[in-house]
């Protein structure tokens, strides 16, 4: 007898999702990706001086203070995506005098259902979240979707474990990038504008090694 994979998948998913729920009771000071300022990320942000009306988009968003920053510059038009609905929560009650500026989206990024209806994107912004997609088909997805929503001139900051960092994140396997890799999976229609090395303590004080890599679609 054959597998029904889709049965697989959607309980794979569930898993997933209550992984992330569970994480996402605690504060987020004490998670492994906290920042309190999202520096490296700022600073390649802010030097593209994108107009306040810019469609922003965080894959993963988690609690991220990026979107404080983002609110705080007036940016209007941001949406912040995570499969985890606690992370979603945390952040809607902590931007609360902000909510008319940022769409919330509860959607899996490897099996997009609502971010179908994104709009066109300006800036795709993905902190540690591409690096837990190890299955093939799920990172053909989540590229097809950026590609199908970053437009013309739009630009994508991907950071990553690069190849130096842990084998996990969040106690699950990732799959670590280079530029290189990430180039060859967008194509040659995106043009790497900049990339570095970056080394971000976590709140326990253990380092993980991380590739931000920024590009800017061109056609
Ligand atoms: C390590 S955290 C990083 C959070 C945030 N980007 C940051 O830098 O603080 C990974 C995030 O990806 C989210 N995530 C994991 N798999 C996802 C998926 N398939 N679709 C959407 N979000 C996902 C998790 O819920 C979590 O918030």
């Amino acid at each position: 007898m054959g597998c029904d994979c889709s049965k697989v998948n959607k309980l794979e998913n569930n898993y997933l999702k209550s992984h992330w729920d569970d994480v996402y009771t605690k504060p987020k000071e004490q998670l492994g990706w906290y920042e309190k300022e999202a520096t490296p990320t700022i600073q390649l942000f802010a030097a593209l001086n994108l107009p306040k009306h810019a469609n922003i988009f965080m894959a993963g968003a988690g609690t991220t203070t990026f979107v404080d920053y983002l609110v705080e510059q007036d940016y209007t038009s941001i949406f912040v995506n995570d499969i985890s609905s606690n992370a979603i929560q945390q952040l809607k009650e902590r931007l609360t005098e902000h909510n008319s500026k940022i769409n919330y989206i509860i959607d899996d990024l490897t099996h997009p259902s609502k971010l179908n209806d994104l709009p066109p994107i300006n800036f795709w912004y993905d902190r540690a979240v591409l690096h837990f997609f190890n299955d093939e088909e799920e990172i053909i997805t989540y590229f097809h979707l950026l590609k199908d929503k970053v437009i013309s001139n739009g630009y994508v900051l991907l950071a990553e474990f690069n190849p130096n960092s842990a084998d996990k994140c969040s106690g699950l396997l990732v799959h670590k990038y280079t530029a290189e890799e990430m180039q060859h999976r967008l194509g040659s229609n995106f043009k790497l504008q900049q990339a570095f090395n970056y080394e971000y303590t976590m709140p326990n004080g253990n380092i993980r090694h991380y590739i931000y890599a920024l590009f800017r679609r061109e056609k």
